[in-house]
Formats: C-alpha cells, sequence, structure tokens
C-alpha cells in the first residue's frame, strides 16, 4: 500500500529546520577543525620558541585562528623579533592571534606581554584562547576606549607596566570613517612610560590615517620606516 503524500505546507518547513541542522552541524566541524589546526599549530611554536618561526608556521596559526584582520604573519614575525632583543615587557594595543603568539615567547624568555582590549567578548574570546592554552605570560586586560582630552584611546589598566620598551600598535580599531586616528592617542597616553630605547610595530601603516597618525608621532620626536616591502606596518624608534 502506497504512504499518503505529505502536503507540500508540511513538508516546507521540515526541510527548513533539516537544512538548518545541517549547517549547524557543517559549522561546528568546521569550528572544531579550525581549533585543532591552530592547537597543533601552537604546539609546534611552543617547542620552537624563543627560536624564530618559519613564516609557515605563522601562516599555519593564522589560517587556524581564522580572523583574516589578525597581525599579519610579517608583523607576528617582527614582533618576536623586536620583543627577543628587548630586555623588558612588551605591550600590545588590541588582542588577538598576536596576544597568543606573543604569549608564547614570553613564557619561552620568561618576561610578560600585555594587551589593551576595549571590546569586552573579544577580549573574553582572547582570555578564554590563553586559559585554555595554559599561557600565563600573557594577560588581556580590559580598557575601554575614554576620552583623553580630546581623543578616544584606551583606559589604562592598573596592571600596565611603569616601563615599556616594545609596542604592537594593531588598535583601536581605525577602519571606519571618522575613526583614522584612533591609534594617535599611544604616543600622549603612554609616551611618558616609553624607555631610552623603545620601538612601537603599527600595523596598517600603508593606509591614510596611519600615514597621518607616523606623521604626528613623527612631529613629537619619533622617526618610522617601512616595515615590510608592502608597507603593511612601520617600525617607529626614538631619535
Ligand atoms: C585588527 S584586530 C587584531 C588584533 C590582534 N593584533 C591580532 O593579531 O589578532 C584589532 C581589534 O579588532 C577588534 N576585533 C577584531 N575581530 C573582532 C571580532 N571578530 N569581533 C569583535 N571585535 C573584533 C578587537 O577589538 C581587536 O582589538
Amino acid at each position: 500500500m502506497s504512504r499518503p503524500a505529505v502536503p507540500e505546507a508540511l513538508k516546507r518547513p521540515a526541510l527548513r529546520r533539516a537544512k538548518q541542522r545541517a549547517d549547524a552541524l557543517r559549522a561546528d566541524l568546521r569550528r572544531r577543525r579550525a581549533r585543532h589546526r591552530f592547537a597543533a599549530a601552537l604546539t609546534a611554536l611552543r617547542e620552537i620558541a624563543p627560536a624564530d618561526p618559519d613564516p609557515e608556521l605563522l601562516e599555519e596559526l593564522r589560517a587556524g585562528w581564522g580572523d583574516p584582520d589578525s597581525a599579519p604573519a610579517g608583523l607576528l614575525a617582527a614582533a618576536i623579533s623586536h620583543f627577543r632583543a628587548a630586555s623588558g615587557e612588551g605591550v600590545e594595543c588590541g588582542s588577538g592571534l598576536s596576544t597568543v603568539v606573543l604569549g608564547v615567547y614570553a613564557e619561552a624568555l620568561g618576561r610578560r606581554w600585555w594587551a589593551l582590549e576595549h571590546h569586552p567578548e573579544w577580549r573574553a574570546r582572547v582570555a578564554d584562547e590563553l586559559a585554555r592554552h595554559g599561557l600565563r605570560a600573557a594577560r588581556v586586560l580590559e580598557a575601554p576606549l575614554v576620552d583623553h582630552g580630546g581623543h578616544r584611546w584606551y583606559a589604562v589598566p592598573d596592571e600596565l607596566p611603569e616601563r615599556i620598551e616594545l609596542v604592537l600598535c594593531d588598535g583601536p580599531p581605525a577602519d571606519r570613517p571618522g575613526l583614522e586616528l584612533a591609534r594617535y592617542g599611544l604616543l600622549p597616553v603612554l609616551g611618558d612610560r616609553f624607555g631610552e630605547r623603545v620601538t612601537v610595530l603599527l600595523d596598517d601603516a600603508g593606509r591614510p590615517g596611519e600615514q597621518s597618525v607616523l606623521a604626528l608621532w613623527e612631529s613629537a620626536g619619533l622617526r618610522w620606516s617601512s616595515g615590510s616591502a608592502e608597507r603593511q606596518f612601520a617600525i617607529v624608534t626614538r631619535d
């Protein structure tokens, strides 16, 4: 005996639910694979740190992390190299993959890496990632954006070191109209903590906003050079 046909009107919601379940399962599988890929690459990085990583390993970490806005491999390599050459603690503006990667080097070098983060959910994600991998040498500090007398920049948390030798400047976000000079505040707010020798690695240095920030910093006594052939980031030092 043939089964009675299911009316079309009943079929459609059931099909839609089945498709949603399949999409959710596929997305979950992609997340698990990326997490596994990231964990494997991070293990490889911990095995070689504090030696320099291959560019391929940094690319693998970026692929596993899965955020197209994470620091490019060239900038991560430069940050690692400057952190190794420095003797003090490192600070970064805007957390993410770089916090985890530099956390590995902080652990291997017996030093600390501090990240400022204004976005609560993003801060929680990065802090979870550090905890998942047992990286205690890096900390991501809650730092809302506040008015510093004419410009918005991170509120300075009490834990931040008094002496800063290296800054990776990849925040606050400056990719929307009106936010072009968002990264300028680093110098007026934290400049008095810069040591005699200080290096600031500024991401996205080819953008007009960052070019203006570099010009403003230059007029305040910092000098800079391009850190990559593609002008992806600038290396800023004190005269
Ligand atoms: C360009 S990201 C890069 C941060 C870091 N240097 C890295 O290597 O991943 C800088 C800022 O963008 C924001 N951000 C990036 N991705 C985000 C996301 N998926 N959701 C919310 N905020 C995000 C965070 O506030 C973060 O501090």
